[in-house]
């Protein structure tokens, strides 16, 4: 057992986020600055009323809260902005490297225009990248939304393709499987993007669904997919091919009964490329440090384990191997320092 995990450490310990919606990070106060901006009635004026309507306890829930916040968003500094927050944030929680999902058809079913969305985010990565923040979009469609969508969506922002790195899936899993996007998912990777999609936990066919994500998807990463823990076939596999699962405990504790502290830990000592990430900090209680805290509380993890986390979400991040190498000196820096 190595030294105890600090606040100091957590905080410090240069990681990847790999799962954030910028969406998310959407805190009462900027989410209310906004909507004085734009003059969007949100149906409550104080960060205390704003807080109060955070009332979830399941995905359809906390779903049915997120995109009517999204409302207050319309211009591209607004998405600039939101960003930008974030990465700030991202920046003191020892984020060195942030891959950003953005929910575009959240926008454009309101009428915001696709470029509108993209320009502002990306406006910010660049000013991130200028202030030593290695940073990257990941576009998602909203699988609840028909495949049609999904395509016309990817169509749209294709001519914006330098300014995203990959595609994901997103939204509510139940009756809305992988293979529903299997043409959306062919074109991005035939315009040389990257893949990933959400598993989410304990949904209804889970296990069949992660396995179609890797085997007739081309899903390079999983985002949650810990129930991968019920199927030893599925567990050699990922960990065969070294891909990386973007885990979220405190998301985990707000959507389901806990934050599945216990089978994070099992995967990773069984040489999963488990990650820690916060999914969307603004509604669910802590950036990704504090994650990095509360489930080394809850399971009791000591520096080494966090470390590992730390490794993990740099092996797999999306990055060439020089950037690669850079960052996991900067990890290797620190803990020879600490
Ligand atoms: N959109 C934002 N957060 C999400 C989550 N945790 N799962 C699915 N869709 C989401
Ligand atoms: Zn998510």
């Amino acid at each position: 057992m190595t030294a105890p995990v600090t606040r100091e450490f957590a905080y410090g310990l240069p990681k990847a986020e790999l799962h954030l919606h910028l969406e998310g990070t959407l805190e009462p106060d900027l989410k209310l600055a906004l909507a004085t901006k734009n003059g969007v009635d949100i149906g409550q004026s104080t960060i205390e009323e704003v807080q109060a309507s955070y009332r979830f306890n399941d995905l359809t829930s906390f779903l049915a809260v997120y995109y009517p916040a999204m409302e207050v968003l319309q211009d591209e500094d607004d998405f600039h902005d939101l960003a930008a927050a974030y990465f700030a944030r991202a920046r003191s929680n020892g984020v060195v490297r942030a891959e950003c999902f953005f929910d575009p058809q959240a926008h454009t079913s309101r009428g915001v225009a696709i470029e509108t969305v993209i320009r502002g985010y990306h406006r910010a990565v660049e000013e991130a990248r200028e202030e030593g923040l290695s940073a990257d979009l990941i576009l998602c469609f909203l699988r609840d939304l028909p495949a049609e969508s999904a395509m016309e969506t990817l169509r749209a922002a294709l001519p914006y393709a330098d300014m995203f790195i990959g595609v994901g899936l997103d939204s509510d899993e139940r009756d809305n499987p992988p293979e529903k996007f299997a043409e959306v998912f062919d074109l991005a990777r035939e315009n040389g993007l990257r893949v990933t999609m959400h598993c989410d936990i304990d949904q209804v066919g889970s296990i069949d669904n992660i396995r179609r994500a890797l085997t007739e998807l081309g899903a390079e990463r999983l985002d949650h997919g810990t129930n991968i823990v019920e199927d030893d076939s599925l567990v050699e596999f990922v960990r065969d091919r070294g891909i990386g699962l973007t885990c979220c405990p405190m998301s985990n504790s707000f959507v389901t009964e806990d934050m599945k502290g216990a089978q994070i830990v099992d995967l990773m000592r069984r040489g999963v490329n488990v990650t820690v990430n916060s999914d969307d900090p603004a509604y669910f209680g802590g950036y990704v440090a504090d994650n990095y805290l509360a489930l080394a509380e809850h399971c009791r993890l000591d520096r080494d384990d966090l470390a590992r986390l730390a490794r993990n979400s740099l092996e797999v991040a999306w990055v060439d191997g020089d950037e690669r190498a850079r960052l996991i000196g900067r990890l290797d820096d620190f803990l020879a320092e600490n």
